[in-house]
């Protein structure tokens, strides 16, 4: 493929396919997109493809279509009946080949067990499973019938579990006796019968027999995936949706302890991921593609079931942890498999690249083609690395910027169209289609170089419908700060090339080991506990994680610090949310620095759990003085 690496003294030549492709776009946006909508298969063609009522958007209005249809039904009418659409590995070992005639059977009966169940179009659907070929097939069937997919994490605990399936009012949760993680089965079961004690909209618990591990069924309330299997119909038809119906909700953090319902529609985000997917990783019938993420994610959403299954791949699907039994685990199944295409995080490749190129060089990777970041902002080192020891210096690597509400990746290069020479550490480019800026605080656009906010000035087919159940959150947290246009809540810069960097989050949202919490929701965690009176969160960066969680805490009056103490605290959190948000660090305090408007001064904690100075204090964005901030900052670096 090609590609080049701009180094700083190399010139940079405008890459020309691309930007009359981008220019066209933004141009003519409705002509451009209603071209790419029609490379799927509609039921009905819609009267309009736009409807922009800022902030809300409705794409391909009156037009109708179905995911499943468009996943499975499409292919098999076709040769790839036979071609392979998922190879499955256990973590344990066991393997599993699923062609797309299979997995239309399997999504098929799965659907019919939904409709058994007494599922209805517009239920939601919880689905809480490990990484195995259930977990698409549920989300098809759920798409298939027009149900409304919510994917919950299998790392997520009781509580957070609980959570969302109370705020989407799920009549069916989908879960597992158990997945495997690191050796040992992760009992999902037992985790979703303490869920669901506190969720009572829930009717029926659907369950798949992976690890074999003994579980209680509730008489009434439970049944065995493979015994509904066993009565169901082997034909469900694809309901035509329309084009807005919600495909699925899918739960983010944001800077309030309570997460999002992030609701994703139908035909403006399988046009966008369709688009995209391919703009991006260039793929090929012969392709074998593999992205590591977990379905619980977005990436999973959109670039482990829809986007390639939409385009007929074959997909690697992979249960466990990258460094089990070995350290090598990874490369053993690209060279199994073939992989073309490999799809990974930051925090994956820099915990990877510890370990040096021993475990690699054991293995043929010379099927790769290409390689892609998502998540969080990649360190040209580790890019580097990736580039040299992974890709042999042959595969681009596409370093993808996008967001759970963006639906589909945004800012990327897009081999398929022209690789523009790449920067270690930059995603490039802004798709077509997509009006990217990055503006100051005002709004104006910030000068090469310069830091500023990145912004998305005008829609795209891929954009979230909303909020569940939170219309004014939709319009606070993303078009408030600049009217009409879509907030990202991220720093970035354009260097003199036009190049975007994108460099983390600039509201109170981290993201550890790419996963995003919000400092609200782990600062909600830690008071729960009674010997708790106020907490305050901050990040420091951590050289695999990106950044790791450090918790400041007052005890109540009475209550002293012990390491016991701050066991609890950890237990805490890892029960309230999981052991994603297990934090670094817990200093004891007795008091936490604030504005006087009782805002917390991140910025002094911040500085102080890095043992930074507090910088430039006259930039400060609150009411204190200079001279109150720098007392603040001293009394509190002496007390951790
Ligand atoms: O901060 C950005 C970071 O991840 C955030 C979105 O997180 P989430 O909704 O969980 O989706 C992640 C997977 C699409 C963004 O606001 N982020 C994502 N991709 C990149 C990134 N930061 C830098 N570079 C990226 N390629």
């Amino acid at each position: 493929m090609v590609h080049s690496i701009l180094t700083s003294g190399s010139t940079y030549w405008p890459f020309k396919k691309y930007f009359e492709i981008y220019n066209r776009s933004i141009k003519d946006p409705e002509g451009f997109w209603s071209e790419e909508a029609r490379k799927l298969e509609w039921f009905k063609t819609w009267d309009k493809v736009l409807d922009w009522n800022p902030p809300y958007a409705n794409w391909f209005v009156g037009g109708e279509l179905n995911a499943s249809y468009l996943c499975v039904d499409r292919h098999v009418k076709t040769w790839r009946r036979s071609k392979v659409a998922i190879y499955w590995e256990g973590e344990p070992g066991d393997t599993r080949v699923l062609s797309y005639s299979t997995l239309y059977r399997e999504v098929n009966k799965f659907a019919s067990v939904l409709l058994n169940l007494g599922i209805k179009k517009g239920d939601r659907v919880a689905l809480y499973l490990p990484m195995i070929p259930e977990l698409p097939i549920a989300m098809l069937a759920c798409a298939r019938i027009g149900a409304t997919h919510t994917v919950i994490f299998s790392g997520f605990s009781a509580q957070a579990l609980a959570d969302r399936v109370n705020d989407t009012g799920a009549r069916l949760l989908v879960t597992a006796d158990a997945g495997f993680r690191r050796g040992k089965p992760l009992a999902l079961k037992r985790i979703a019968d303490e869920a669901l004690e506190m969720a009572p909209s829930v009717e029926k618990m659907l369950v798949v027999r992976r690890a074999n591990i003994p579980v209680s069924m509730k008489p009434g309330r439970d049944a065995w995936l493979h015994e509904m299997m066993e009565k169901a119909s082997l034909f469900v038809n694809p309901d035509p949706m329309d084009s807005s119906h919600p495909l699925y909700i899918l739960y983010t953090s944001g800077t309030t302890g309570k997460p999002k319902g992030i609701v994703h529609g139908t035909g403006g985000y399988l046009t966008f991921n369709h688009s995209a997917y391919r703009w991006v990783f260039d793929i090929k019938e012969e392709s074998i593609y593999w992205c590591t993420a977990d379905v619980g994610w977005v990436t999973g959403h959109s670039s482990i079931v829809y986007a390639p299954l939409m385009h007929g791949a074959a997909i690697v699907l992979y249960e466990g942890a990258p460094d089990y039994p070995g350290i090598d685990r990874w490369w053993d199944i690209i060279e199994e498999y073939g992989v073309t295409i490999f799809y990974t995080s930051p925090t994956a490749i820099r915990m990877l690249m510890r370990f040096g190129e021993e475990p690699i060089e054991k293995h043929d990777l010379s099927s790769l083609e290409l390689l892609g970041s998502v998540g969080e902002p990649i360190n040209p080192e580790a890019w580097t690395w990736y580039y040299k020891h992974i890709g042999k210096e042959k595969c681009p690597v596409v370093d993808t910027w996008w967001q759970t509400e963006t639906g589909g990746i945004m800012i990327s290069p897009a081999p398929a169209i022209e690789c523009p020479p790449l920067k270690p550490g930059s995603a490039t480019f802004p798709l077509p289609g997509i009006l990217a800026d990055v503006v100051d605080e005002k709004g104006e656009t910030m000068p090469p170089e310069e830091r500023g906010l990145l912004v998305i000035k005008a829609p795209w087919p891929g954009m979230f419908l909303g909020v569940y159940g939170d219309p004014k959150r939709y319009v606070e947290s993303y078009w408030s700060k600049f009217p009409g246009i879509y907030y990202t809540g991220d720093y970035a810069i354009r260097d003199k090339d036009g190049y975007y960097w994108i460099l983390g989050r600039a509201d109170e949202v981290l993201k550890i080991a790419g996963h995003r919490i919000g400092t609200a929701e782990i600062e909600d965690a830690v008071v729960a506990h009674p010997a708790v009176a106020e907490a305050g969160v901050v990040s420091i960066p951590d050289p695999v994680k990106g950044e790791a969680i450090v918790i400041f805490a007052i005890l109540k009056e009475g209550c002293s610090p012990s390491p016991d103490l701050k066991a609890e605290l950890k237990a805490l959190i890892r029960k309230s949310i999981g052991p994603v948000a297990s934090p670094e660090e817990i200093h004891f305090v007795s008091k936490l620095p604030k504005t006087r408007s009782g805002k917390i001064m991140r910025r002094i904690l911040k500085a102080v759990a890095t043992s930074a100075s507090i910088g430039d204090l006259t930039t400060l964005e609150d009411e204190s003085s200079v001279e109150e901030v720098k007392k603040i900052y001293e009394e509190l670096k002496k007390e951790v």
